[in-house]
């Protein structure tokens, strides 16, 4: 696989990329990322159901895979050879709170016929997200520090935690370069999360661009980690290519890049947007929303493999509203 020139050589051997959920929020956006950086048809993108619209995961390979299905993957790593597994698949927490058993058994058993396959089959790395969910209600909420009090009180908060002592036990026991990050939530404008608690600081860029109002489902001064997709790419990207003698964190890496507040997010909207007006109705996910850190302390993921976000709020509010009046008009 070509690297594009210019690119300082990595520990990762080049070779096929396996993408599972390529189309989730995340999926879409890391598949398009991943093809830029190698040749496209190498990006093997594969889900459960094949993308709304073809033309996003158009230019490379697209593959049906159920990730419970272990002779489906089997069959697939056998055709595709691949040297990095990216295993995105995953229920959350919105969702697997009111399908926890479905959510457990896709989460964790997911993650564990991928960890067996790649040792199988001989896979050298596998990227799999971890989460701000792994922290519960007893965990310091301001500047949550790598290493704390976990006690998650969602099934996707357990599966996240016991899915971060299955990748650091496989990296014991095996060998295996697996990989993870703690993601707070995502904001981006190509794809839509699904399911999620923070879901909100994405839906409402599309209202206040659609010159609608918003009804949050969070309330107004709820301050979660969030983190625009360039920078949840970008880290995903750094970590995997770090040398491996950089990576020292083996269950998974705090990451943090903004803090905010829904009427924060509004109020940064308004900025561009005057007449954007916002409400506030809380359900069940601001429940999930209070258990969660307001902020992340991520000085290992800096020291350890120099992370660096691009974006803060204002940034990545300008940059929201630009790209969906852009699509909006196209
Ligand atoms: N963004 C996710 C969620 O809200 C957290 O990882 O479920």
């Amino acid at each position: 696989m070509a690297l594009p020139s210019g690119e300082p050589e990595t520990s990762v051997l080049p070779g096929s990329v396996l993408v599972i959920g390529a189309c989730g929020q995340l999926g879409l956006e890391l598949v398009a990322a991943l093809r830029q950086r190698y040749e496209p048809h190498l990006v093997v993108a594969a889900d459960v159901r094949p993308p709304k619209n073809p033309d996003l995961l158009a230019g490379g390979p697209f593959e049906l895979l159920d990730v419970l299905d272990r002779s489906r993957l089997d069959k697939l790593i056998r055709q595709y050879r691949p040297k990095q597994i990216y295993h995105l698949a995953a229920l959350l927490s919105a969702t697997a709170e009111k399908n926890p058993l479905f959510g457990w058994q896709l989460n964790m058993d997911g993650l564990l016929i991928v960890l067996e396959a790649a040792v199988a089959h001989g896979v050298a790395q596998v990227y799999w997200p971890s989460s701000i969910a792994v922290f519960g209600p007893d965990t310091p909420r301001d500047h949550t520090p790598q290493v704390t009090i976990m006690n998650p009180n969602t099934v996707y908060g357990i599966s996240k935690l016991a899915g971060e002592q299955w990748c650091e036990w496989y990296h014991r026991k095996h060998g295996l370069d697996v990989r993870s990050l703690r993601y707070p939530g995502l904001i981006g404008y190509k794809s839509l999360p699904g399911g999620g608690t923070t879901d909100y600081a994405v839906d409402i860029y599309h209202k206040a661009v659609a010159g609608e109002n918003y009804e949050c489902f969070l309330s107004e001064d709820t301050h979660l980690p969030m983190m625009y997709m360039p920078d949840a790419l970008k880290a995903t990207l750094d970590l995997m290519h770090a040398p491996a003698e950089q990576i020292k964190v083996r269950t998974s890496y705090n990451l943090g890049a903004m803090s905010f507040s829904p009427a924060e997010s509004a109020a940064s909207i308004q900025r561009h947007l005057p007449d954007f007006q916002v409400t506030y109705k809380p359900d069940g996910r601001q429940q999930i929303a209070d258990s969660w850190p307001a902020s992340i302390d991520d000085a290992k993921a800096r020291q350890d493999w120099g992370w660096q976000p691009d974006f803060d709020l204002d940034k990545m509010t300008a940059d929201m509203l630009l790209h969906l009046k852009e699509m909006q008009l196209a």
